[in-house]
């Protein structure tokens, strides 16, 4: 057994044993930037790009399949049915409402940092993709080549200046297409986006922790864009196994330092043609594999005078670093798919979900954490408990080489139960405090219920002091929640199935999953909150998870907020 085994026993058990290092305490004043910084750098300023008010959150949420085939041709719409291809202002649109900045906080709330925040330096600013710790450490980088509507090169997404930063020029697509492997899905294009983490960014806060977060935000990342970009008909198809020393020699970075998390290839459209009309070209081309090695010059300017490393992030970069030889074969995953539903457990039917109308980006603009403002005096309705709990099952649907969903370019197989078909590896509980017609009690989801998605129950009885007695923080009072969701993975059973990189594809599920449920708490009038600081294997002793391997990863708190919290509207786009 690998170190990655090692590492995921460690994180359940870290709220019983610590891990080491067990007296670190950031230095607050020499931490990094929350963003790449290169010099001297030629800047490219982006659009915003428009977003169009029918493109919901539901829509962005339906796997590729399941659009009725009427939709697949509105190009009108700008959906094309995951056959649409992307433009400059589609993808500088997605950039914007994930990584981008899009206004400042400034809501009264319950986290420590709040006397901070009026402090222009200390700023923090909204984005649409959570993050663990407001750390952003996703760097993303766009490797294009000729089809694309700028000098082939490697460029870096600045957030702060909504900007692409020109890193290398040239077209180094075929090195992206070699590293990915002739097998990878979707590869054959000339656009790709690269998401590498800068360890430092995430681990000067929290050490030999850091891999698990930044692991579940390169998760929150992509769901951000696969709902932005779904509701649009364009296909973003993550690809998770590739020969990732090589890009990070490309990349002019560190194996060590930063990892490299995903690659997307976009499809492109010639230029002229709008996003998602599918009338444009198929994409260009490919280049030939670049003979000579290259690799960006410019270099990350770091603002920490003093940088740690921490053994047992380096172990697990090391443990999961990837090569495109051992992606995974179609159904490797099946025997770490989620188990069933307990048939013998009291089967509670839901309601139809309330419907999520709202466009992605006014969804992804609302959403933001609670961090304390949950007042239970309203309950959540069932309705709204029914609509998150089917995005988190959506959710937890990657798509790409990972094995969960189905790539929406490559021929769907008849019926879902095929042994190659996509692995649901998540299975989602469900502590439930204050909801309309449904009693207190912890249940589990059961979504394939003949009479439509539907709740068993674990252990009746309400939960808030269990939830709040095994929470670490004091920024939420987890009582006053409508219902704290807990998504499972089998870990160890997904580890033993793909290998140790798998431990990345667990925690994008479940870092998918959470942003899934807070843009979906955002259309749905809730306020959300998630968290990792929970005591794990009370959590497995409380659901009677002993000997089903099932890991529960994260707790996503859903609710009403108290009536007029205090604000300062500050939005910046
Ligand atoms: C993987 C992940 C883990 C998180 N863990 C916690 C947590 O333990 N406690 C908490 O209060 N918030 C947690 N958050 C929420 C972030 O702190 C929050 O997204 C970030 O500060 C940005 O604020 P916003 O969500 O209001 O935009 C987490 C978010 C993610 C994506």
């Amino acid at each position: 057994m690998g170190y990655a085994h090692e590492y995921a026993t460690a994180i359940m058990h870290r709220g019983r044993i610590p891990m080491e290092p067990t007296d670190f305490v950031p230095d607050w004043a020499d931490g990094p930037r929350k963003g790449k910084f290169y010099p001297g750098v030629e800047r490219v300023p982006l659009p915003d790009g428009d977003y169009p008010a029918a493109a919901s959150l539901d829509d962005g949420l339906r796997p590729a399949g399941d659009r009725p085939v009427d939709d697949r041709a509105a190009g009108d719409r700008t959906t094309g049915g995951f056959d649409g291809q992307f433009d400059l202002a589609a993808l500088a649109g997605m950039l914007r409402d994930s990584y981008g900045l899009t206004g400042r906080r400034l809501g009264v709330q319950a986290n420590t940092d709040l006397s901070a925040l009026p402090h222009y330096p200390l700023a923090n600013w909204s984005r649409g993709s959570a993050s663990g710790g407001g750390l952003y450490p996703v760097t993303l980088y766009w490797i294009s080549g000729a089809s694309g509507p700028l000098t082939p090169g490697v460029h870096h997404y600045s957030a702060r200046h909504h900007a692409l930063e020109r890193l290398l020029t040239g077209d180094v697509t075929g090195l992206v297409r070699d590293a990915l492997g002739p097998a990878a899905p979707g590869a054959d294009t000339d656009q790709y986006f690269v998401l590498g983490v800068k360890y430092w960014q995430n681990a000067f806060k929290y050490n030999s922790f850091s891999f698990h977060a930044v692991s579940m935000d390169v998760g929150a990342c992509l769901q951000t864009w696969r709902m932005w970009a779904g509701a649009r008909g364009l296909a973003v198809e993550p690809l998770l196994w590739f020969d990732e020393e090589r890009l990070a020699r490309l990349l002019g970075v560190d194996s060590q330092e930063e990892g490299v998390f995903a690659v997307v290839p976009l499809r492109w459209a010639d230029q002229g043609g709008p996003a998602g009309s599918g009338t444009s070209t198929s994409p260009a081309a490919p280049a030939a594999p670049t003979p000579t090695p290259v690799r960006v010059r410019p270099r990350d300017s770091e603002r920490s005078r003093r940088v740690l490393s921490f053994e047992a992030l380096r172990a697990m970069q090391t443990a999961t670093l990837g090569h495109a030889r051992a992606r995974p074969a179609a159904g490797a995953l099946r025997p770490a798919a989620a188990l069933p539903p307990d048939q013998g457990r009291l089967v509670r039917p839901l309601p139809a979900a309330r419907p999520m109308d709202l466009d992605v980006r006014s969804a992804l603009r609302r959403r933001r954490s609670s961090f304390g403002r949950f007042a239970a005096g309203s309950p959540v309705t069932a309705e709204q408990l029914a609509a998150c709990l089917a995005a988190a099952d959506a959710g937890a649907l990657l798509g790409g080489d990972s094995g969960t969903g189905h790539p929406p370019h490559l021929p769907h197989p008849a019926g879902t139960a095929t042994p190659d078909g996509p692995v649901q590896l998540a299975k989602l509980y469900a502590f439930v405090n204050h909801v309309a017609d449904v009693p207190p009690g912890s249940y589990e989801y059961d979504p394939h219920q003949p009479d439509g998605p539907a709740l068993r129950q674990v252990t009746p009885g309400s939960p808030g002091e269990f939830l709040q007695r095994n929470y670490f923080l004091a920024n939420y009072n987890l009582e006053q929640a409508g219902v704290v969701l807990v998504p499972t993975v089998r870990t160890t059973a997904v580890l033993g199935a793909v290998g140790e990189r798998g431990y990345r594809l667990v925690n994008a599920v479940v870092g998918a999953i959470a942003q899934a449920v807070y843009t979906a708490s955002a259309a749905l009038d809730l306020g959300c909150g998630v968290a990792l600081g929970f005591d794990n294997v009370s959590y497995v002793e409380e659901l009677g998870l002993r000997g089903t391997e099932e890991a529960p990863l994260l707790i996503m708190m859903i609710g009403n907020e108290r009536p007029r919290p205090a604000d300062f509207r500050f939005e910046i786009v």
